[in-house]
């Protein structure tokens, strides 16, 4: 039996942050280990939201750097930009002749923007293109482009992977025959929600998010803006529900969760000291993957070489899957 595949991409939408970190990156780069793996940049994803070329240009060298920096191992995994590999784009039209427009309407992403209109009493459609409303449709064919067996990815894409699966299906009924290979989301307990500076989901689109590869100087002052409430010095602190704690226990070992914890209940331990505890170890944490990601920043062109690499074994991959699709649905 062949082995497995594990795949996943992040959208250069932003500066990578910590929910992203223990939500998608880490646990996709431990699957890496028994399983062989496919991680991108799905840089036309980002194309919904970001308009400046320049930005986009460089936020994807930011996740690229990024998933680098947390021990991507280019040799082990097959690691490229969504564009270079235009047979999705392909793909993406064969997927969308089998995709129930009523599908698309129950998409959470998509739903949220016409809530929100509503709410404000504006046309349900404002501001919705067809980039967002297809996303989960483009997703399918990065995901069923290469077969992946599973996605490792935070709660809010569940949904989406389970489209990926139904369209598949569909499309497997249609010909009769295993077309796809029906993928399955990976979502780890433990991190699958990871807290924001203010207690909501970290992300970017409630700015709230603690950055991973800022300066060191920046990163203690990010930390520093969690939010607490307004106990005392002295006064005894519950950590269950505390901002500092949920993500101080993310990094922390058992016994150092439990020191921390005894410290808060005890009583004359400011906010100012937890974030402190908080900021030490996160750091130690995130120093040496800071100092791989700098030098890759200040190198783009090793960032280009790894892409590049990429893209051409993902495509040689891909334009064989596309041979087999179109010769089984009568186009060639
Ligand atoms: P954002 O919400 O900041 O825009 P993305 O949607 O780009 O983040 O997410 C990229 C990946 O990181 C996805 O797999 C997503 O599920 C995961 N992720 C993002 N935020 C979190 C979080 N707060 N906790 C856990 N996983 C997260
Ligand atoms: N939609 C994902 C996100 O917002 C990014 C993504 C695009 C993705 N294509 C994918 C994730 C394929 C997993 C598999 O985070």
């Amino acid at each position: 039996m062949s082995i497995k595949l594990s795949l996943t991409g992040i959208k250069p939408t932003g500066a990578p942050h910590l929910g992203n970190y223990l939500g998608a990156i880490k646990p996709a780069l431990a699957l890496a280990n028994n399983y062989s793996a496919n991680y991108f940049i799905a840089d036309y994803h980002a194309l919904n939201s970001v308009r400046d070329p320049q930005v986009l240009r460089a936020q994807t060298y930011e996740v690229a750097a990024t998933w680098i920096a947390c021990g991507l191992d280019p040799d082990k995994v097959l690691f490229y930009r969504q564009s270079d590999v235009p047979e999705t784009f392909e793909l993406t039209t064969i997927l969308m002749a089998f995709t129930s427009k009523g599908l698309m309407n129950r998409a959470h992403a998509y739903k949220a923007v016409v809530q929100d209109n509503a709410g404000k009493n504006q046309d349900p459609d404002f501001g919705v293109n067809m980039g967002l409303y297809t996303y989960p449709v483009l997703m399918a064919a990065d995901i069923l482009l290469f077969d992946a067996d599973v996605v490792p990815v935070g709660k809010d894409q569940k949904q989406h992977v389970e489209m990926t699966a139904d369209i598949a299906q569909s499309i497997n009924a249609c010909y009769g025959k295993q077309m796809f290979t029906i993928p399955e989301a990976i979502i780890n307990e433990s991190t699958q929600l990871v807290q924001g500076l203010d207690g909501r989901k970290m992300s970017k689109s409630y700015d709230n998010t603690i950055p991973m590869f800022v300066s060191e100087k920046q990163f203690r002052k990010t930390i520093m803006r969690i939010v607490t409430n307004s106990q005392g010095v002295d006064e005894p602190k519950e950590p269950e529900g505390c901002n500092v704690f949920s993500l101080y226990r993310l990094f922390a070992t058992d016994e150092q969760q439990a020191a921390l914890a005894a410290r808060y209940r005890a009583g004359g331990m400011g906010w100012g000291d937890a974030k402190q505890e908080l900021f030490e170890l996160m750091n130690g944490f995130i120093s040496p993957m800071r100092a791989v990601y700098d030098e890759l920043m200040a190198d783009k062109n090793r960032i280009n070489l790894i892409l590049e690499a990429g893209a051409e074994k993902a495509r040689a991959l891909a334009s064989k899957k596309i041979v087999f699709l179109r010769k089984n649905i009568g186009i060639s």
